[in-house]
């Protein structure tokens, strides 16, 4: 049988600084689904990668003291791609907007759109925010002035940075002309933005009109040239977005690329940040109705990771722009990576804004996984070792159909957890696997299995004891993978379950009865070690 596709993506993001937290929030977002998707049977293409062209870009490699913006894109992409590794990113490609490929299908969409009839060359006159990098008209300008109070300045509606007055020939994309279209998608496919609170911006924005949209500038050369019209290049976000579609084929002609195309267009998911939700929910839907595209099924809008501005005591959006980043090395410094995935993907709400806290990040990893996961796999592993000559205990007929409290939370526990994690709520899904964790620590206070130990006239209840103890941390070892891969592979070592990581049927593996009795089994050293107070 042939597996289902899932296409799921993050944003490219600009090459304007090293990638901060803000920025492998998202990327971590998608590769706990990537991750959870491959376990669950589909064949998953996860997409990420690097959006270089734009004046936001040129001026950060002129400010780097770089000769050419490419030099400088060329210098940061190891910085992407090295930090990816780091925190266990499963990415299975990494588009950058000047390669070849993309290059090309740039040029292919704009014959298409020049067909298309919704494209006109014309004039821009208005404002335009570099570090967002985002036309505004007059009006929204003006009321963002009214707003802030202004002087001379103009200031960013969105970023209330100052703005740049911009007064070119351009080409514009007729976005006007999709009000109706795209309300009417948006009608039958109420789910395309998530979460719904997201759809609803989303549908009030269109309501109030849309206004056609230049894309290509004349002013400026960091750009892909348009194909017919020297001296225009792309507007950035026009060859952004085009990336979801290059990475899988578009505008390619042989067999293989066509047939990768039909395969995995649409995509699934884009994974993006709620500051980019207009490019995808309202303008990239638009571009591809225009060519006669097909549009992705889902676009997920999470919230800011935010941190405390000193002097306002105002909790603002880390931002590379802003200076206000904080760098992934700190958090795996303090917590590991594992850590630092787990605590980014359960305990921070994933539609709208958290401040982040390293007082909150100790407490959680010393809860959750010093004090109860890590807690239980060393006292359960080791006790096994201990009682059954260093293995797990041999399996008795019928084993697994013998009623216990463990079982009885282990019944169905996949399908719950799969609910959670299809919609991305993680945390729902975290708590569904603490449940059995939490049931299991007390299982052993209960029970006392060295009390048990003692009596030789009560063997078969301290195996089954052992036994219980070790299938629910297979289970939960499994269902944990996704967010913390390296320590469920690691326990899936000691319990010389090797190879169980790979499954690519996660609901069969979760059924309680898929142990591997009387095989070594090692307790190894403290999967998380407690952090200490004064260790921040
Ligand atoms: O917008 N909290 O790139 P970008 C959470 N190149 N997520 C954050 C964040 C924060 N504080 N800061 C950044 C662009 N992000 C375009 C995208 S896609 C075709 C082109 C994440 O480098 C968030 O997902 O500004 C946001 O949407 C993304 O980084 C934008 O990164
Ligand atoms: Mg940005």
């Amino acid at each position: 049988m042939t597996k289902p596709s899932f296409y799921i993506t993050t944003p490219i993001y600009y090459v304007n600084a090293a990638p901060h937290l803000g920025t492998a929030y998202c990327t971590m977002l998608c590769d706990v689904q990537a991750r959870y998707r491959r376990t669950a049977g589909y064949d998953v293409k996860f997409l990420t990668g690097m959006d270089e062209h734009g004046e936001k870009v040129a001026e950060a490699a002129a400010d780097h003291g770089f000769d050419t913006p490419q030099a400088w894109c060329d210098s940061q992409a190891p910085l992407f791609r090295d930090l990816w590794e780091k925190i266990e990113i499963s990415n299975d490609d990494f588009i950058r907007t000047t390669e070849p490929r993309q290059h090309h299908a740039v040029q292919y969409l704009w014959d298409r759109m020049n067909e298309s009839g919704y494209l006109y060359k014309g004039s821009y006159d208005g404002w335009y925010c570099v570090p967002e990098e985002t036309y505004f008209t007059e009006n929204q300008v003006k009321k963002s002035d009214e707003e802030h109070e202004t002087q001379g300045q103009h200031l960013c509606p969105d970023c209330g940075r100052p703005l740049e007055r911009v007064q070119e020939e351009s080409y514009f994309f007729k976005l006007s002309a999709f009000q109706d279209k795209l309300l009417a998608f948006y009608d039958e496919h109420p789910d395309f933005v998530q979460p719904d609170f997201r759809m609803n911006e989303v549908r009030t924005f269109v309501e109030g009109g849309l206004t056609d949209l230049s894309v290509s500038r004349t002013s400026f050369d960091w750009g892909i040239p348009v194909p017919f019209d020297d001296g225009h290049v792309t507007y950035v976000w026009f060859d952004a977005l085009l990336n979801y579609m290059t990475a899988v084929g578009y505008s390619l002609d042989d067999e293989a690329s066509r047939a990768e195309f039909a395969k995995r267009w649409p995509a699934q998911y884009h994974v993006v940040g709620k500051d980019i939700i207009r490019f995808h929910c309202v303008i990239w839907p638009a571009m591809l109705m225009a060519i006669g595209e097909a549009l992705p099924e889902h676009v997920f809008a999470h919230g800011f990771l935010t941190v405390r501005n000193s002097e306002t005591g105002e909790a603002e959006k880390m931002s590379k722009s802003r200076g206000n980043a904080i760098a992934p090395q700190d958090v795996i410094d303090l917590m590991g990576v594992e850590g630092y995935r787990y605590y980014f993907m359960t305990d921070v709400s994933h539609g709208k804004d958290s401040a982040i806290s390293f007082d909150r990040m100790e407490q959680v990893y010393n809860a959750d996984l010093a004090n109860s996961w890590g807690n239980l796999v060393s006292r359960s592993l080791n006790m096994s070792a201990k009682y059954f000559d260093g293995k797990t205990p041999a399996l008795a007929d019928g084993w697994a159909e013998k009623d216990n409290p463990l079982r009885e939370i282990a019944q169905g526990i996949e399908a719950r957890y799969a609910a959670c994690m299809d919609v991305m709520d993680y945390a729902g899904a975290k708590d569904v696997v603490m449940e059995l964790v939490h049931a299991a620590n007390h299982y052993i206070e209960d029970t006392a299995p060295w009390a048990v130990a003692k009596d030789e006239a009560r063997a078969e209840e301290l195996r089954d004891i052992i036994v219980n103890l070790l299938e629910s941390i297979r289970i939960s070892a499994h269902l944990f993978a996704p967010f913390m891969p390296e320590t469920s592979a690691e326990v899936f070592r000691r319990m010389s379950l090797e190879g169980e990581e790979t499954t690519d049927d996660l609901a069969a593996v979760c059924e309680w009865g898929g142990l591997a009795g009387d095989v070594p089994v090692t307790k190894g050293d403290a999967l998380f070690p407690r952090l200490a107070a004064d260790k921040k």
